[in-house]
C-alpha cells in the first residue's frame, strides 16, 4: 500500500547512475504482472544511450525529462504472443505500472510516457530503436534518482463507487 499510495510521476533526477541490478529488479516486477491468458505479450528495451534518449523528445513532445534521465524502459507489445485479439494493450499497462510501483519501493523515481497509440510516436521510435512490425512500442518510463519530492496525492473518492448496480 506505501509504494502504491506514496508513488507520483518524477520528472527531475540527478545525475546518478541507476544500477544493473535494480533495473533487472524493476523487469522483474513489470513480468510479474497479470496479462490475458496469461499470455506475457510484452518485450522491454532498457535505454542507457545518452544520443538515443535526447533523441526522443523530438519525437514524443511531453518527453523533456529524458534529457536528465539517466535510463528509460520502453515497454512493448509482441503481437506475435497475443492469444485474445487486443488485451495486449491491458498487459502492458499491468506490466508498466508494476514496474512503477517497483520503482517508488527501489527509492527511484519515475514518470510514464504514453506511447500506444498515438501513430507519430509509435512510428518515431520504431524507427529510431529499430523495432520490428509485429511488436508496438506502448510505454515508456523513464527513470533515474529523483531529484524533486511530491507529497501523496489523495485521489479516493467514494463517489466512483457503486454497490451491486450503478
Ligand atoms: C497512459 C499515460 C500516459 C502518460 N503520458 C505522459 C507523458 O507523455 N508525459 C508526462 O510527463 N507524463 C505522462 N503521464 C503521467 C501523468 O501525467 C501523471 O500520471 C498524472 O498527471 C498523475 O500524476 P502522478 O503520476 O504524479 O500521480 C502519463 C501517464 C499515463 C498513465
Amino acid at each position: 500500500m506505501k509504494s502504491i499510495l506514496n508513488r507520483r510521476s518524477i520528472r527531475k533526477y540527478t545525475s546518478r547512475a541507476v544500477e544493473e541490478s535494480k533495473i533487472e529488479q524493476l523487469l522483474k516486477a513489470a513480468m510479474a504482472a497479470p496479462s490475458a491468458g496469461n499470455e506475457q505479450p510484452w518485450e522491454f528495451i532498457v535505454l542507457r544511450d545518452r544520443t538515443t534518449l535526447n533523441a526522443i523528445p523530438k519525437i514524443h513532445p511531453y518527453s523533456l525529462m529524458l534529457y536528465e534521465a539517466s535510463v528509460a524502459i520502453l515497454v512493448c507489445g509482441d503481437l506475435s504472443r497475443e492469444k485474445y485479439k487486443g488485451y495486449w494493450v491491458q498487459d502492458c499497462a499491468a506490466a508498466t505500472e508494476n514496474m512503477l510501483i517497483a520503482v517508488n519501493d527501489k527509492g527511484l523515481g519515475a514518470v510514464w510516457l504514453g506511447i500506444y497509440p498515438v501513430e507519430e510516436r509509435i512510428t518515431g521510435l520504431r524507427r529510431l530503436l529499430s523495432i520490428p512490425e509485429n511488436r508496438i512500442p506502448f510505454s515508456l518510463v523513464a527513470l533515474g534518482y529523483p531529484a524533486e519530492k511530491k507529497e501523496p496525492a489523495d485521489r479516493f473518492d467514494p463517489e466512483r463507487i457503486h454497490y451491486d448496480c450503478w
